[in-house]
């Protein structure tokens, strides 16, 4: 398992931007891997130990002001090195406008401005297709929670009709129980818990759109798209919804 072309290529171009001390440019491709992809993280997680997907993460963590010509230079690496396979396509290096303003305020270490900022969030926050109050508090913990741990989808070797998961796990703790998480993003732990005073509905209409399009509310988001970008639908999101706030839920539990 794992040692595929298409990841022993990933991998070795990683290992080679790597080395060249260039990794801080590699976050734009994790966020345009991610969001096409059901999650970078999340589709290497999956069946690859998390290696290439996981590195380029971590790479984004560490970044610092780059120069654009070592952007360039490890946007052709990556370009020459993945290839298309099954459904997956070389697309998937191509950034969005987003991205590209958010890589190049990671590259060059100049944030976003706040205007800018603000037009990113509104932009995503229209884009939320938002399902009926009925439906929204209809969720299921016990089917989310399977969605969070499921790291299935978008890979070139899934079938592409099959329902994608969120793999949620690897970038939070959703479960004190749970000794297998990754920390790209905050724990989780206690989501509901700790904002019970919001107005019922209120919350769960938060956290709907928080995981429809995370730069609603975090323009340069690490977080994939997962509704904007078709990863799960909306019963899916529905049912993390609940599993974040329902205090039946393993994520409000002590
Ligand atoms: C690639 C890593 C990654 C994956 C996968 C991911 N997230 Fe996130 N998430 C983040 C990051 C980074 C943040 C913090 C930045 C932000 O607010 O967007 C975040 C923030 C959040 C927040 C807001 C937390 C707060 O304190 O307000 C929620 C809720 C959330 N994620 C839920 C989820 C759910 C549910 C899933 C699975 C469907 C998921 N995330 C998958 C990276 C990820």
């Amino acid at each position: 398992m794992g040692t595929t072309p298409v990841r022993i290529t990933a991998l070795r171009a990683l290992a080679w931007v790597a080395a060249l001390g260039l990794l801080g440019a590699l976050v734009a491709c994790a966020g345009s891997l991610g969001a096409a992809a059901g999650g970078s993280n999340a589709a290497a997680g999956a069946t690859a130990g998390g290696g290439a997907a996981g590195g380029l993460s971590a790479a984004g963590t560490a970044a610092t002001a780059r120069q654009p010509e070592d952007s360039a230079l490890a946007r052709t690496a990556l370009q020459s090195s993945f290839v298309a396979r099954g459904a997956v396509g070389l697309d998937r290096l191509q950034q969005d406008d987003v991205q590209r303003l958010c890589s190049e305020a990671e590259v060059t270490g100049q944030p976003v401005s706040a205007a800018v900022a603000e037009q990113i969030e509104r932009a995503a926050a229209a884009e939320v297709s938002w399902p009926s109050a009925q439906f929204l508090a209809a969720g299921d913990w016990q089917r989310g929670e399977r969605v969070a741990q499921s790291g299935v989808g978008r890979q070139w070797s899934d079938p592409p009709e099959a329902p994608a998961g969120g793999n949620c796990y690897a970038c939070h703790q959703l479960s004190a129980r749970e000794l297998a998480y990754g920390t790209i993003g905050p724990s989780l732990l206690g989501y509901g818990r700790l904002r019970e005073q919001l107005p019922r509905g209120e919350l769960e209409r938060l956290v709907y759109a928080k995981i429809y399009n995370p730069q609603s509310s975090r323009a340069c988001s690490a977080m994939p798209r997962f509704g904007a970008h078709g990863i799960l639908t909306q019963e899916q999101i529905r049912d993390l919804v609940a599993l974040l706030v329902d205090p039946a839920s393993p994520v409000n539990q002590r």
